[in-house]
C-alpha cells in the first residue's frame, strides 16, 4: 500500500533520472528571443528620407534645443526644461524616436521615386538610394546597431525626464548627435567619414574623450 513517504522518495528518483539524462546529453541551445506577433499588417507610408524629415528629425529637437546657451545683452543664459510642459516636450521627443527606432526596420523605400541624391558627378557626397539599400541588404545586422543605438539614447532619455536631471540630458543630447550621426556616415555620406574623424581627434586632444552613445 503506498504511503506518503515512498511517493516522495519515488519522486527524488524520477527527479534524477531527468537530471542525469540531462547531463548526458549535449546542452540545450537556448531558445531565441521570439517577438510578439504583429497585430497587423506593417504598412510604409513614406521613404526613409520622409521618415527622417517629416518625422525624426523635428521632433528630435524636443531634445537637442531643451538645453542650450544664448548671448543676450546681459550676458549667457543657460535655457534648461523648467515647466512640467518642458519636460514633457522632451518626452514627446524621446518616445516618438524610441518608437521610430521600430519604423526603420520596415522595409521602405530610401527616398521617393525619382530622388537621386546628391550623388552626381565625381566625388559626389551623397550616396544614391540604390547604393544605401545595397548597403543595408549586405548587412542588415549592422542597420539595426544603428537603430538600437537611436532607441537606446530614446530610452535614456525617457529616464531622464523622470529625474528631472538638465544635465544628463545635456550629454544625451550629445549621444543622441553621434547616434544620428554615425549612422548617416554610414550610409548616407561615408565621404564624410576622414572628416568626422579629423574633427574627432582635433575635439579629444581640446577636451578630452567623448563619451558615446551605448
Ligand atoms: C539607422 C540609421 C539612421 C539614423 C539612426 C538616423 N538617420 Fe537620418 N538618415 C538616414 C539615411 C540613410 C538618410 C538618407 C536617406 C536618403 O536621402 O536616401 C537620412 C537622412 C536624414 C535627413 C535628410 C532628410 C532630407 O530631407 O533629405 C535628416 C534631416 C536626418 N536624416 C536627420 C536625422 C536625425 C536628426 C537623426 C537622429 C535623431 C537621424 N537622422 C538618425 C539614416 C539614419
Amino acid at each position: 500500500m503506498p504511503n506518503g513517504r515512498n511517493l516522495v522518495a519515488g519522486a527524488g528518483i524520477v527527479f534524477l533520472g531527468v537530471l542525469a539524462s540531462r547531463c548526458d546529453s549535449p546542452k540545450p541551445a537556448p531558445p531565441a528571443p521570439t517577438a510578439p506577433a504583429l497585430l497587423g499588417v506593417l504598412k510604409p507610408v513614406v521613404s526613409v528620407k520622409e521618415l527622417m524629415e517629416n518625422e525624426i528629425d523635428p521632433l528630435s529637437d524636443n531634445i537637442f534645443d531643451a538645453v542650450s546657451s544664448r548671448i543676450t545683452k546681459n550676458g549667457i543664459e543657460d535655457i534648461v526644461p523648467k515647466t512640467d510642459e518642458d519636460w514633457a516636450k522632451v518626452r514627446i521627443g524621446a518616445v516618438v524616436l524610441a518608437e521610430s527606432a521600430n519604423l526603420l526596420k520596415i522595409p521602405r523605400p530610401f527616398a521617393p521615386p525619382g530622388v537621386l541624391n546628391n550623388s552626381g558627378g565625381p566625388n559626389a557626397p551623397e550616396l544614391t538610394p540604390d547604393q544605401i539599400m545595397a548597403k543595408v541588404q549586405a548587412d542588415k545586422s549592422l542597420w539595426n546597431s544603428h537603430v538600437e543605438d537611436l532607441r537606446a539614447v530614446a530610452l535614456e532619455v525617457m529616464d531622464i525626464v523622470k529625474r528631472k536631471d538638465t544635465e544628463a540630458l545635456l550629454v544625451a543630447g550629445g549621444k543622441l548627435d553621434e547616434a544620428c550621426e554615425s549612422c548617416h556616415l554610414a550610409y548616407w555620406y561615408p565621404g564624410d567619414i576622414p572628416f568626422h574623424e579629423a574633427r574627432e581627434k582635433k575635439f579629444t586632444q581640446e577636451h578630452g574623450p567623448v563619451e558615446k552613445a551605448k
